[in-house]
């Protein structure tokens, strides 16, 4: 099989930076000759990949991308590169990384339910145009099953004579906020390809790269169709994961049960886990819904209703948990938010990123405009102008969000004289809880001691001893001496200990957790 040297990546947005990696510790030294070249029609993204202001927060992100730039000073070949100049890089790598946007369509057949492929069919039909020679195209965007069919179709049609194109699959499993992590130490790497000898040949060639840093049984071989459903399929499961538990914490809220210890309890089988176990106010971000909302649009187009109805109630789910919520602050702030104040903490989907799309942050906000409330909102990653995008693309007055809502720069000052404090994204500041060593590896022949009011709510967090304020972290104490009475914190997140904050004399309404008022 081919060595692939030069790899050209389009798009340059979160998944671009999985191209960092084979240009970056640990991998680099087994890699010093494959260039990665990151295109994009945004000069503005591809400028700010140049700089220190990254187009994107992720944690530990610049320093991988300056220890790419450092090559020179270190004596090493430079081999990462960021660029506008599309047809330049397409031509002169061996291997071609689609990494584009497939966002849900907006408009016409489908709409609000299929798969926008424009970006993706636009990348193919410039591959087509400017490739001389023959190239492996990898589908690095998530997209519907057979989508490698298509490109064939539209790459044969449109090609110069003699080209020839092998196309792999090759589904990226980042999450946002530990996307460093998860490349460096995947749980896995699927690659998937057609069953000829030209597909398999293909296939192996970026079985090497990845080889150089990820153990070679991590990288899993199959089939083209496989490997593309499967990267719906795992967002889609993972997605029903966190609905199965938000449906269960509208159970708890009225009969006691704590949501914290039912998850807990559940996630100890080992068959099921602990992970993705975490009630919330709702997901958001990129991926979740719009990944749900293709496998659905999938299974109606190849006629299996059925199918399609129990994904899209994931999402039902999801919408239900996020109207709940608001509908609760709402009724436990008397059924009315004129001239109250709200603070929002959070904005961004989760904590340890600045993304702020699909986050459940958009319909709380403007829910509780509409019910008359002024909004006070403090991120400490998410650009305002983004949280103002998201925002004004839902609003139904957007004369009345600009005049209700302001944008904060600590949560401090985000609560000065609020009615209610409302914790959206679960950012390690604003919890009152120390973080500490994770829970104890669980021997079945030893049942824990620990008694349940320390049970973590939350995979890692144990109950603190600790009454000073964390430094870094919201001062509730501080908060208490700036808010109106009763104080109320609606915890999205349960990332607060309620019992500390209620003898502060705060009312905690946690998600999951019996609270004042009873909402269906
Ligand atoms: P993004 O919107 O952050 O970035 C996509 C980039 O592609 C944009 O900068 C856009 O300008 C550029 N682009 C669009 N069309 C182009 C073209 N024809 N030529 C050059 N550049 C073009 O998207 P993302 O979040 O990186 O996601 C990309 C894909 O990966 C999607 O299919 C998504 O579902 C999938 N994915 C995303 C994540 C995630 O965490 N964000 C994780 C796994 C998979
Ligand atoms: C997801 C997938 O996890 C990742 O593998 C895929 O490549 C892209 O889509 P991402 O959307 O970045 O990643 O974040 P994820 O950690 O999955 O969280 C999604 C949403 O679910 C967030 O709003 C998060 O706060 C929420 N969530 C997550 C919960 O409500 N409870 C949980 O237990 C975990």
């Amino acid at each position: 099989h081919s060595v692939i040297k030069k790899i050209c990546c389009i798009g340059a947005g979160y998944v671009a930076s999985t191209f960092t990696s084979p240009t970056s510790p640990p991998s680099c030294p087994k890699n010093p000759d494959v260039e990665v070249t990151i295109v994009d029609l945004s000069e503005r993204r591809i400028q700010a990949w140049q700089s220190d202001d990254l187009p994107i927060h992720e944690p530990d992100l610049l320093e991988v991308v300056q220890s790419a730039r450092d090559a020179i000073i270190e004596g090493r070949k430079p081999n990462l590169f960021f660029s506008t100049n599309v047809d330049q890089a397409i031509k002169e790598a061996d291997c071609i990384f689609v990494s584009v946007n497939t966002p849900t369509k907006t408009i016409g057949r489908g709409q609000g339910r299929q798969s926008e492929m424009s970006y993706v069919e636009a990348a193919i039909r410039k591959i087509a145009e400017v490739a001389e020679d023959d190239k492996i195209i990898v589908e690095k965007s998530t997209v519907p099953v057979r989508t490698a069919e298509r490109m064939r179709e539209i790459l044969a049609a449109n090609c110069r004579p003699g080209v020839s194109f092998e196309i792999l699959s090759n589904p990226e499993f980042l999450a946002e906020g530990t996307a460093i992590k998860n490349l460096l130490t995947p749980d896995r790497i699927i690659i998937g390809s057609l069953n000829t000898a030209a597909g398999l040949s293909a296939a192996e060639s970026l079985v090497d790269i990845y080889a150089t840093w990820v153990p070679r049984n991590r990288i899993i071989t199959m089939n083209l169709w496989s490997s593309e459903l499967a990267k719906l399929a795992a967002n889609c499961i993972l997605a029903q994961r966190i609905s199965s538990i938000n449906a269960l914490s509208a159970i708890c809220e009225v009969t006691g049960a704590d949501i914290a210890e039912v998850s807990y309890a559940c996630g100890l089988d080992s068959r099921i886990g602990p992970k993705m176990l975490g009630a919330s106010v709702g997901f958001g971000g990129s991926c979740l819904k719009k990944d749900i909302l293709s496998l659905a649009y999938i299974a109606e187009s190849l006629h299996l209703p059925q199918v399609a109805d129990y994904w899209r109630s994931i999402n039902d789910i999801n919408e239900y948990q996020k109207d709940r919520f608001s509908r609760r602050i709402v009724e436990c702030l008397h059924h009315s938010l004129t001239n109250k104040r709200i603070a929002i903490l959070g904005f961004a989907f989760k904590k340890d990123t600045g993304d702020v799309r699909e986050s459940a942050a958009i319909s709380i906000v403007n829910d509780l405009v509409s019910e008359g409330g002024s909004i006070a909102i403090y991120d400490p990653k998410a650009p305002d102008e983004n949280i103002w995008y998201e925002l004004e693309s839902t609003s139904p007055d957007i004369k009345l969000l600009h005049e209700r809502v302001t944008i904060y720069r600590s949560a401090h000052e985000a609560c000065v004289g609020a009615h209610a404090v409302v914790i959206v994204t679960e950012w390690d500041e604003f919890s009152n809880k120390t973080k500490a060593k994770p829970l104890p590896a669980v021997d079945a022949t030893t049942p824990p001691r620990t008694p349940l009011a320390t049970v973590a709510p939350q995979e890692g967090y144990i109950e603190s001893k600790e009454t000073k304020p964390v430094a870094g972290r919201v001062d509730w104490a501080h908060v208490a001496t700036v808010m109106r009475k009763p104080m109320y914190i609606f915890d999205g997140r349960n990332v607060i200990d309620e019992v500390k904050l209620e003898a502060m004399g705060f009312r905690v309404e946690g998600i999951g957790k019996a609270g004042t008022v009873r909402v269906s």
